[in-house]
């Protein structure tokens, strides 16, 4: 393997399709191992774009729009940090070979659609998942959960993430609310809904899985530490690492990662989502990229997701080691509002075992993910109960208006 120098005819590069928080840290990691970095969003000034050396703004979901970026940039590696993009553009600069996909297309394509993923594990590979069913009018809703998946259930439309258009029903008088809602509420209208049993589950993990070159230069299967979260509204508030598991739930765990990611195939990290009772671990879906619980892993691995990501993408060996026992707390942005301001930092940041990442996304949301706080302690309940102490100490504040 080789490695040219940024900004010159022998650059090795590689172009971010999104460029989020996630995305910013995957650049940072590519970066230090002087691969230059091209970073395209729908919107400018996105994070990993204030540090790329070059950037692009345009419809990712454009096949033409993303074939033009990629025939002018000639990127070596194609990064999917985001799941609405032109799948099938990508499928075919796989095919053309100028380009690697990361993973590869057929992973992209998987994953931005639920009954992709879902039919590959459930069907095809055959792990364990919750019982499922997909409807594309409201009476095949009705007919799926009335002939077996009963209730509580959750609705989600097929194309979506981050909880959007998602809902638990717990009765039948729920149940139209919810199809409106997962009607509304998904990505592109692909006209069709998942509905999922409810999983009675003790707790949640995100298992990253690492698919690496072993010095044989034979791809090799490497698991992080089990990562722990709560989500509220469809998305994650709060990460630790590790979780405590018994010795069979961390089997069952890395048995069917490596089963659905070895189906997947390709160089990378994996954010694999599993739902555990006892000794029992239910597939849930997979990034096949960093995941956001993951960013615990900027405070507790010496090697992060992001390096890890970039590493086995390049090609170079990897260690998925925990060094440190760690939390990670969201920073919401509370209000809607152009060119905030963060106040409290000094505050938060007394304790030397408290880190925090400011995003710099040029808008707030309420709900809007704008940092993230990190805290490492000797155990899992002293490194969440910081973390969150230190993100409350944070206050997002109207600052001036830009435009
Ligand atoms: N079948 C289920 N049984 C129990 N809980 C579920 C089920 N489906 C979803 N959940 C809960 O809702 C959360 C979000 O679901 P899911 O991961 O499918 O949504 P998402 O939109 O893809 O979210 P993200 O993009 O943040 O991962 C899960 O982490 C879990 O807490
Ligand atoms: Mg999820």
């Amino acid at each position: 393997m080789k490695i040219g120098t940024a900004l010159t005819a022998s650059a090795t590069k590689a172009l971010l399709l999104g460029s989020g928080e996630l995305g910013k840290e995957i650049a940072i990691s590519l970066q230090r191992y002087g691969v230059e970095v091209i970073a395209v969003d729908r919107y400018p000034n996105a994070p990993a774009q204030h540090i790329a050396q070059r950037s692009h703004v345009i419809d990712m979901t454009d096949a033409k729009a993303v074939k033009q970026l990629i025939a002018d940039e000639k990127p070596d590696f194609i990064i999917p940090e985001i799941e609405a993009i032109a799948t099938d553009a990508l499928a075919e600069i796989e095919a053309e070979g100028i380009s690697k996909i990361v993973p590869n297309a057929r992973a992209v394509q998987l994953t931005m659609n639920r009954e992709g993923i879902r039919t590959m594990a459930a069907e095809e590979v055959g792990v364990p998942t919750s019982s499922y069913a997909f409807a594309e009018t409201y009476a095949e809703l009705q007919q799926a959960v009335d002939n077996g998946i009963g209730y509580p259930c959750f609705i989600k439309p097929t194309m979506s993430s981050s909880g959007k258009g998602q809902s638990m029903v717990k009765s039948a008088s729920e149940l139209e609310a919810a199809w409106q809602h997962a009607k509304s509420g998904g990505r592109t209208d692909t006209g069709k809904v998942i509905v999922e049993g409810a999983v009675d589950f003790d707790y949640e993990i995100t298992l990253l899985t690492v698919r690496a070159l072993n010095q044989q230069g034979e791809c090799e299967t490497h698991f992080c530490a089990p990562i722990g979260h709560r989500q509220e509204d469809g998305d994650y508030r709060e990460s630790w690492q590790p979780q405590q598991m018994t010795e069979n739930a961390l089997k069952n765990s890395e048995d069917i990662a490596r089963k659905v990611t070895d189906n997947i195939g390709g160089l990378g990290l994996f954010g694999v989502e599993l739902f555990i009772k006892g000794d029992q671990v239910w597939f849930s879906e997979v990034s096949p990229r960093p995941h956001d619980t993951g960013m615990v892993t900027l405070a507790t691995q010496r090697q992060t997701e992001f390096d890890l990501h970039a590493r086995a993408i390049l090609g170079l060996p990897v260690s998925t080691r925990l060094d440190k026992v760690g939390a990670s707390a969201v920073i919401l942005g509370g209000l809607d509002a152009k060119g905030v301001e963060f106040t409290g930092l000094d505050k938060a940041l007394l304790d030397p075992a408290v880190d925090i990442r400011l995003f710099a996304k040029p808008e707030s949301f309420v709900a809007r993910r704008m940092g993230v706080v990190t805290a490492t302690s000797e155990n899992v309940t002293d490194a969440r109960a910081k973390a969150v102490e230190a993100a409350e100490k944070i206050k997002v504040s109207v600052g001036p208006v830009s435009d």
